[in-house]
This record gives structure tokens, C-alpha cells and sequence, in this order.
């Protein structure tokens, strides 16, 4: 969750890492710090308490810091408070190892217990400390090199981690070390850089090196040499990242979350031509990740995800079972991963990630793995963890993501998961091919159709704006409509703190009613024609204790103006897809919720974007 940047060359390093750590920001933001290296010296380390801007601050701009080699750490607490004692980089009491961590090492007390028998002392709470600590105990004990001592301490520590790492005996090197964690390399000319993901370096260069599980890797000026346990050199294949540049700044928008909300008609289109894979109406086994074949055998689907992803997945569900024919079982992965189930060997997993690194998530795909299930990812990082052990993968065309916020790429898995529904339909012969292409054609209507939807936000901020003080919302609907007010609800909950909660309307006798009161606020979402007078009674239901209605629905269901406060109409579409467009307008009031209520949208507080612990 944490972000980790390096860098080793020739220039100075403190302005490239601060702006690699700008970038990885969304990863965690409760404090910052670097280590920076002028030659054969002592690593300088400045940290700060807070957003990143403290740093930079204190740095001014890196400028004021010299050396050309460092590293850089923004931090997302989990051992210890965040304090600028506990920010990374955390060093050894004669400077000798100096590193930055991203992980948790779960045995990191029996560890910090050994080393205090030998003789070190502690200054902070964190367990990043304990491992920089032991690196330093096997490098002095064993007197092998940097590799050795890194790979002891990997046999050693369990849990999971990225780490960079400086000796004093190696100017100009950094060391890393990888177990689950993300991290990769990058190497231009005479520099080479580190980095939790790539928009952290992309200003850089594209020249990418993924470092796969217990694997170490040293990194000099315009070099790097990867590394297995045993100490063998790993022979590595360069990559070159697609994403573009402009991709991960604001472009003019205040907030990133505003640019991606307003990138999703792009993001749409490009995923579907990805499953199209070339042709105009059907999608291919290549396009998809996954073949006919494959699709027509399968007893099930499991869908398993965390958070907006796993959102994805109930309302694709719906879809799939309808189009399809196919029962589909939706899970949360941090469920899946410990629960004791019979799993169908016969069926097929399909693990949603933006990130490709969520530790949960990557967990449920290995058990499925080791069950002999067949997986499919749905992942929008290339070179990610999920998208690299997943026996397929289908690559969501979202590109870089920065708001902590899921939006563009929530609404491109939406994407994937509807034509894999409609794959899966024609190749198990549920719907025919011409109803196969028939339903393409609908969804590439989806662009316009979210332009058009996010056309009308000016009459959502309003409406924001004076409802910006409230405590609590609840989101109402059935069926795929629920699914949508389950995304609905953490847009609003995420960025903006209003206490929400998404309910299936039938429930709400159930127990919730219990919370209306004058003037609570109740969207509902009303977008399928059989369901929509029902939930217009469960509508009733609360209006009549009080509540004030938003209702949400296509062009064409007018009833729902009759019934409801304030309607928010988006364009008419085949219902299975209309979550695609239901859910702009839940991202835009989430939003402005978090504006009008002067809180920072794209790092809202205790959240990080990517979840690599469990
Ligand atoms: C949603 O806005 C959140 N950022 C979060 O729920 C997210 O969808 C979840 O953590 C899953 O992340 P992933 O897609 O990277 O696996």
C-alpha cells in the first residue's frame, strides 16, 4: 500500500524521487521520506509527517538535497503510528543499511526480540525497522555481499514486501527484494529507477523489468542484474509500458478523480476493441483471454474481488445469468481466501483487479489455481501480480488510475464482464450469434451515452451542494439496480465520509426503515422495468417516514419523476448494461459530495489505492 521510488545515475536524485513519490501518493499519504547518497558519504535522511508537500517543503524541491543515488518512501501506517519517526526510510544506528519497505512482515516481533538479544536498538514502532535491522545482522554476520544478506533475510521474515535498500560499502547501488509486493525497474541510458508502479517513473522511461516473487535484483547507473534465493543470476526480458505520460497528470481538471470520471467514454471504447480483438461484432478467444470452448465446459462462474471490483461482479452477475445462462457465484476474495468450500473443478474464476496486486484478490487465485480451477483475470495493470499468474488475462484499457476512487476503471471491467457474458452466451449456445453482435452494438453505444450522462453534472453539484452537510444516505434498488447502488453508496462513503449504506429495496423492512427520519436522504436507483413500481413502493415506504428521494433511471421511466424529489435521468440503454451509466452520476455526486464539503477527493483519509496487505 505503501509507494517506493529509487534512483541511481548521474543527475541529482532527490527532484526525481519526490516526483515519483508525487505520483505514487495514492498509495499512501500519512508520511514521507527519503535517503539520498553523494558518493562514498552517508546517506542524508529527511522525513516528514503528512501529505508529501511537507517534504517537499523541507527539501526544498530536492534541490537543497545532493547525491545521485536515493530512495523514497510515502507511507500508508500499518505498524505504528504515522510519525516521522515511523515514516521510511528507516537506517541502521552506523548507517550501513539504509531502506524503505512496502508489506507487512508478520513475524517481525520474534525478529525485533533476536536482534535486541544481539544487541540493536529500536527507535520506532514499525516492522520495517526489524527487517532493515536484519539485513544488516546477516550482512555483518556473514560478510557475503548485499544478495546474501537480502536472501537470508528473505528465508528468514514471513509476510509480504517490496524493499530498496542502500549499503554503505555500495555507493551508487540500490537493492531490492520482492515478495508479493509490486515493485519494478526501469533503466535509460546512464540512470535506472525504481518504483511501485509505473506512472512513478514514466516521465523517465519505458524500459520496464518486473521482478517476480523471491526474487533480488541490484541496480547501478544504466544496469540492472536480477537475482534468484540461491544468489543465481535471473536473466530478465525488458518491457516496454504503453502508458502514455499525460495519462497520469490532471490534464486541467482539479481533481484526478474528475479527469477519470470524464475519461470513461474513451476507456469504454478502447476495452471493447480489446475483446473485439480486431473485428467489428464478435469477441475473439484472443480478445477475451479465454476461449468458446473453455466458456461452453464450464459448470460455473466464480467471480471473486474486493471492493468496487467486487461491485463489478454483482452487477455483471446478473448479466451473465441472464445473457449466459451460466450460475454465477460472486465473492468477496478476503472471504473466499479462508472460507472451507467444495470447489468445482469444472468451473471457471474470474478475479476483477484494477491494480493486479490486491493481496486478497491474488490469494482467492491461487487457491483456485491449486484447486485446478481455471482462472481468468480481469486486470488493468500489465505486468501486475494478478495479470502475471492468472492462466488468462483480459486487459481492461483504463490506463493509469490515480483517485484513490475507482471510476474509469470500475466502469471498463463493467466493460469485460459484459462480453464475456455475451461470449459466453453465443458459445454456449443460449443466444445466437446475430443476438451476440446485436448486443455489441449496444454496448458501443456506451461512450456517447456516458458523455451525455456526465453532461448533465452542473445540476448534481447544485444538488450537492445542498445536501453537503448530511450524516447519512441510503441507496435502494433490486436486482442489477442494487448492484449499483452498492458502488453508488462507497463512491459517497470513500471521499466524501456521509455515512452510507446501499440497501436491496425489499430489505429495507427488514431492519433500515428503523433509520429514516425527517429529511433522511434515500437515492434509489430505478432502471429495470419489472422492478421499477416495486421499488417506487419501498420509495413510498420512506418518504412517508420522511426521507427526501433521488431517483436515478433511464430516459422514458417518468413514473419515477412523480415519485421522487429530484430525478436524475440517464440515456436509455438494453437494461443489462444500464448499470454502465447509472453509476456516472452516483461517481459525480460522490464527487461533488467531497468537494462541497472541502475534503481532498483523490486521497481521502485511511485509504490507499492499492490494498497489497490483507
Ligand atoms: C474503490 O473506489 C476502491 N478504491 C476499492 O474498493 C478498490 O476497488 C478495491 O480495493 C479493489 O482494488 P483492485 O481493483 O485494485 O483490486
Amino acid at each position: 500500500m505503501c509507494g517506493i521510488v529509487g534512483f541511481t545515475g548521474t543527475k541529482k536524485a532527490a527532484p526525481v524521487l519526490l516526483n515519483g513519490l508525487e505520483k505514487l501518493e495514492y498509495r499512501g499519504y500519512d508520511s514521507s521520506g527519503i535517503a539520498v547518497r553523494d558518493g562514498e558519504n552517508n546517506p542524508v535522511v529527511i522525513k516528514a509527517k503528512g501529505k508529501l508537500e511537507a517534504l517537499v517543503e523541507k527539501t526544498n524541491g530536492g534541490e537543497t538535497v545532493v547525491g545521485s543515488c536515493g530512495i523514497g518512501h510515502t507511507r500508508w501506517a500499518t505498524h505504528g503510528e504515522p510519525s516521522e519517526t515511523n515514516a521510511h526510510p528507516h537506517v541502521t544506528a552506523d548507517m550501513n543499511v539504509v531502506g524503505v519497505h512496502n508489506g507487512i512482515i508478520e513475524n517481525f516481533q520474534e525478529l525485533k526480540d533476536k536482534l535486541i538479544r544481539k544487541g540493536y536498538d529500536f527507535y520506532s514502532d514499525t516492522d520495517t525497522e526489524v527487517a532493515i535491522k536484519t539485513i544488516d545482522y546477516y550482512y555483518k554476520k556473514y560478510k557475503v555481499g548485499p544478495i546474501d544478506a537480502l536472501a537470508k533475510t528473505m528465508v528468514r521474515v514471513r509476510g509480504s514486501y517490496a524493499l530498496a535498500v542502500m549499503f554503505k560499502d555500495y555507493p551508487g547501488q540500490i537493492f531490492v527484494a520482492r515478495k508479493e509486493s509490486p515493485m519494478i525497474i526501469g533503466v535509460e541510458d546512464d540512470s535506472a529507477y525504481i518504483a511501485s508502479d509505473v506512472p512513478a517513473i514514466m516521465n523517465y522511461t519505458r524500459n520496464i523489468y518486473y521482478i517476480d516473487n523471491l526474487e533480488m535484483a541490484c541496480v547501478k547507473p544504466g544496469e540492472v542484474v536480477f537475482y534468484n534465493l540461491d544468489g543465481d543470476v535471473v536473466p530478465k526480458e525488458k518491457k516496454v509500458a504503453e502508458w502514455n505520460v499525460e495519462a497520469a497528470e490532471k490534464g486541467g481538471y482539479e481533481h484526478f478523480m474528475m479527469k477519470e470520471i470524464h475519461e470513461q467514454p474513451r476507456v469504454v471504447a478502447d476495452t471493447i476493441r480489446r475483446g473485439l480483438g480486431g473485428t467489428v461484432d464478435s469477441i475473439t478467444d484472443e480478445g477475451m483471454g479465454i476461449t468458446d470452448e473453455d466458456l461452453k465446459k464450464a459448470s460455473l462462474l466464480y467471480v471473486v474481488a474486493c471492493g468496487s471490483a467486487y461491485h463489478v461482479g454483482m452487477a455483471a452477475q446478473y448479466v451473465l445469468e441472464d445473457i449466459a445462462n451460466i450460475s454465477t457465484r460472486v465473492e468477496l476474495a478476503s472471504e473466499f481466501r479462508y472460507r472451507k468450500l467444495p470447489l468445482d473443478k469444472n468451473a471457471i474464476m474470474v478475479v476483477i483487479s484494477q491494480s493486479g496486486e490486491t493481496a486478497d484478490t491474488l490469494a482467492a487465485l491461487r487457491k483456485a489455481k491449486e484447486a485446478g480451477i481455471r482462472t481468468l483475470a480481469i486486470v488493468n495493470v500489465e505486468g501486475s501480480s494478478i495479470a502475471r499468474e492468472a492462466d488468462s488475462v483480459f486487459l481492461t484499457q483504463a490506463g493509469p488510475e490515480i483517485a484513490v476512487a475507482t471510476t474509469k476503471a470500475y466502469t471498463a471491467q463493467l466493460i469485460a464482464m459484459y462480453m464475456l457474458a455475451i461470449k459466453a452466451g453465443v458459445a454456449r449456445g443460449v443466444i445466437s450469434g446475430e443476438e451476440g453482435a446485436r448486443y455489441v452494438e449496444e454496448i458501443k453505444s456506451i461512450p456517447t451515452k456516458i458523455e451525455k450522462t456526465i453532461d448533465d453534472k452542473e445540476r448534481l453539484q447544485w444538488f450537492a451542494s445542498k445536501f453537503s452537510n448530511i450524516t447519512d444516505a441510503f441507496f435502494i434498488g433490486r436486482g442489477l439496480d442494487y448492484a449499483v447502488c452498492m458502488e453508488g453508496s462507497l463512491k459517497m462513503k470513500e471521499i466524501s465520509y456521509v455515512h452510507t449504506e446501499a440497501y436491496a429495496a425489499g430489505e429495507l423492512k427488514h431492519g433500515t426503515i428503523s433509520l429514516i427520519e425527517e429529511n433522511t436522504l434515500v437515492i434509489g436507483v430505478l432502471t429495470q422495468a419489472e422492478l421499477i413500481e416495486k421499488t417506487i413502493s419501498n420509495m413510498k415506504e420512506v418518504k412517508s417516514r420522511g426521507a427526501y428521494l433521488v431517483g436515478v433511471t433511464s430516459y422514458g421511466n417518468y413514473v419515477v419523476e412523480d415519485s421522487t424529489d429530484f430525478t436524475i435521468y440517464v440515456p436509455a440503454i438494453d437494461e443489462h448494461f444500464v448499470a454502465s451509466l447509472a453509476v456516472v452520476p452516483l461517481q459525480l455526486l460522490g464527487y461533488y459530495f467531497a468537494v462541497a464539503r472541502g475534503l481532498d477527493v483523490d486521497k481521502p483519509r485511511n485509504l490507499a489505492k492499492s490494498v497489497t496487505v490483507e
